[in-house]
Formats: structure tokens, C-alpha cells, sequence
């Protein structure tokens, strides 16, 4: 039963999951090829053994990042049981929207053939979908909304620098999403979100448009080590928060879904939460890293193979550009 608003034991529950890839698959040989006719020179062996990342999907040109958000949003609906027109609140993590403005969310709303209810977009780059489940949770248990689709959404590829072997064997294009409900018993157990933007130079697009023109640079810069440095710290802290502030531990928790960025950072954050290995959820492998939407497609490759089950607690983490961190405890 849906609670009313403002009720005391008014929460959030995620009913479905969605995600989509585009169908242009690249294998780390097939990149390499690509990037050595340029005279950029990498393997399949360094990427692997510095990422654990094996392949990543691409768009086609024309297509846009509510292309990809839409598509995983009609599974999140369909695996919901929820018809699209009553849908009370779009938010699409993003930072490669279709457009400077306006939001792909309300791209996708046009695309879902609902008109009125609020839609936006956050940006939070790799921490998106987390601080955008935190908004949406937010709203849910005030009564703003009962019904929100979240979604992140991410073309990567439009921003990288195929020069720069650093960064572009690294990223992906994807989409994942979910339908969050009201709910007398929660979901959401407990979240945190943080950002310090003393760090904005080590992860960022430092390009802007201004009189017509592109000032700057449009395409992604990373110091790696330093995002590597930082990463590893505040995930650490961000999961003994929010499992502090759940009145929860460690050993509560079945499965976790950190940013998929690199298979070390992960690897690193499960053994720091003592959580044997077997509880990391891993796609980066098949995925990239696609920012904001790592988290939610992994969440919903892992309901879809039947990996994770309904009643399980999982603790998902992000970490990116800003420097913005966060992470949502929930028991699906
Ligand atoms: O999504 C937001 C979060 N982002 C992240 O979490 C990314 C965090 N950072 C990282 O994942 C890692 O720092 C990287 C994967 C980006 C880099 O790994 P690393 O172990 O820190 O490598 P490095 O930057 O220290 O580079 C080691 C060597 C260098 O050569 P020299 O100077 O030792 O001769 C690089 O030039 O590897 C070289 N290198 C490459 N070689 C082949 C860098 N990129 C490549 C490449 N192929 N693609």
C-alpha cells in the first residue's frame, strides 16, 4: 500500500531496473587497432592489468544520451509493472546531456509521451546516479513524488581525447535506470553525498561554450593517480558512514556496487569493508567506466541474472569529477 504524503513511515523502495548498451562493442585489440592507426600506442594487456576493463560500448553517432536513458527506462517501467503515465518525477544523472539545454531529462519525458510531472538533471559526473537517488529518495518520503523514474546516462565517448591513451581506453557509453515508489517499509535505508571542490582540476572537461564558440577544452582531462589517491580514501569513509547511519555493519551488506572505474579501486574498498570478494559487483570488465551510469546498469545486469534477489541489502558507491563522492544503502 502506497503511503500518503508526509507520513511518518513514508519511504522509498526500488520496484524495477532497466539498463541498455548501445550494440557497437569494442574489445580492448579492436580499440588498440583503432587508436594505433592514429599512432596511439596501448594493448590489451595494459588495460587490463591497470583497469581489469576488457571491452566498452559506443554510440553511434546520432545517438544521444536520452537515446540510451529512455531505452533503459522502459525495461526499469516494464520490470515495474508501472505505466509510464504515472510517473510523477524524471531525474537523469548526466554530464553528456543531448544538449547544454534543456535537461535530457525532459528529453526523455517527450520520448515517454508523458508531459507535466518535474524532470531534471543532476550532474555529478561518476557520483550522479547516487546523488540522484538521494534527490529522488528525498522527494519521495516528503511526499513531492511517488513514483520517480532514476536514471543515469552517459555518451562518453563524445568527450574523450582519442589522443590521449590515459583516458580514452577507459570510459563507455550506457544507460541504467529504476522506479523508486513510495513505500511503508523502506528501501532506501540510508544515504550520504559529498563533494570538495578544491579537486575540480584533476577530473574534468574544462571547456565551455560562450558567443557561438567552444572556449577551452571539450574534452576529458584525469590525473589518474590522484583520482586513484582519492577514490580509495573516501570510499572507504563514505561505506562506514552510511552503514553507521543505517545502524548497520559490514556484514549486513550482500552485495556491493561501487562506481565501476577500476577493478583495483574496487577490490580495494571490498577488502577494507572485510567483504569477501564474491560480494563485489563486477562490470567494468564488460562496461568501461560509464560514469553515472555504472552503477545502475550493474545493479540491473545483477537482478537480471538472478545474482541479486529481492530482500537483498546493497551498498552502492560513487566517486568522480568534482571531487564528489556518495554512497545509498538499500534493501531491494
Ligand atoms: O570515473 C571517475 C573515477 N576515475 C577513476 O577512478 C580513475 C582512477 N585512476 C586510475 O584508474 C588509474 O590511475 C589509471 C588506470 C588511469 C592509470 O593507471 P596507473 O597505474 O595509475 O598508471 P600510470 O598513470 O602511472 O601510468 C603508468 C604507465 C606510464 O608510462 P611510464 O611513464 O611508466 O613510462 C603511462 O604513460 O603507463 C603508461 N600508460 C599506458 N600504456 C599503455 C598510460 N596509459 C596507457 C595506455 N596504454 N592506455
Amino acid at each position: 500500500m502506497t503511503p500518503t504524503s508526509n507520513s511518518p513511515t513514508r519511504h522509498s523502495r526500488i520496484t524495477g531496473t532497466g539498463s541498455y548498451l548501445p550494440p557497437n562493442r569494442l574489445t580492448n585489440d579492436a580499440l588498440a587497432a583503432q587508436l594505433a592507426a592514429d599512432g596511439v600506442e596501448t594493448s590489451d594487456q595494459w588495460i587490463v592489468e591497470r583497469t581489469g576493463i576488457r571491452a566498452r560500448h559506443f554510440a553511434a553517432a546520432d545517438v544521444t544520451c536520452s537515446d540510451l536513458a529512455v531505452q533503459a527506462a522502459r525495461r526499469a517501467l516494464e520490470a515495474a509493472d508501472v505505466d509510464a503515465a504515472s510517473i510523477d518525477l524524471i531525474i537523469v544523472a548526466t554530464s553528456t546531456p543531448d544538449m547544454i539545454f534543456p535537461s535530457a531529462a525532459c528529453m526523455v519525458q517527450q520520448k515517454l509521451g508523458i508531459h507535466g510531472c518535474p524532470a531534471f538533471d543532476v550532474q555529478a559526473v561518476c557520483s550522479g546516479f547516487v546523488y540522484a537517488l538521494t534527490v529522488a529518495d528525498s522527494m519521495i518520503r516528503t511526499g513531492a513524488a511517488s513514483k520517480a523514474l532514476v536514471i543515469g546516462s552517459e555518451v562518453f565517448s563524445r568527450i574523450l581525447d582519442f589522443k590521449d591513451r590515459t583516458t580514452c581506453v577507459l570510459f563507455g557509453d550506457g544507460a541504467g535506470a529504476v522506479v523508486l515508489e513510495a513505500s511503508e517499509t523502506p528501501g532506501i535505508l540510508a544515504s550520504e553525498l559529498h563533494a570538495d571542490g578544491r579537486h575540480v582540476g584533476i577530473l574534468c572537461v574544462p571547456g565551455t561554450v560562450s558567443g557561438g564558440n567552444v572556449l577551452g577544452d571539450p574534452l576529458l582531462k584525469m590525473d589518474g593517480q590522484a583520482v586513484f589517491k582519492l577514490a580509495v580514501g573516501v570510499l572507504d569513509e563514505v561505506a562506514r558512514a552510511v552503514l553507521a547511519k543505517a545502524g548497520r555493519t559490514s556484514a549486513d551488506v550482500d552485495w556491493l556496487i561501487p562506481h565501476q572505474a577500476n577493478i583495483r579501486i574496487m577490490q580495494s574498498t571490498a577488502k577494507k569493508m572485510k567483504l569477501p570478494l564474491e560480494k563485489l559487483i563486477v562490470t567494468v570488465d564488460q562496461h568501461g567506466n560509464t560514469s553515472a551510469a555504472s552503477i545502475p546498469l550493474a545493479l540491473d545486469e545483477s537482478v537480471r541474472s538472478g545474482k541479486i534477489a529481492r530482500g537483498d541489502t546493497i551498498l552502492l558507491e560513487g566517486v568522480g569529477g568534482g571531487f564528489t563522492w556518495g554512497a545509498v544503502l538499500l534493501d531491494l
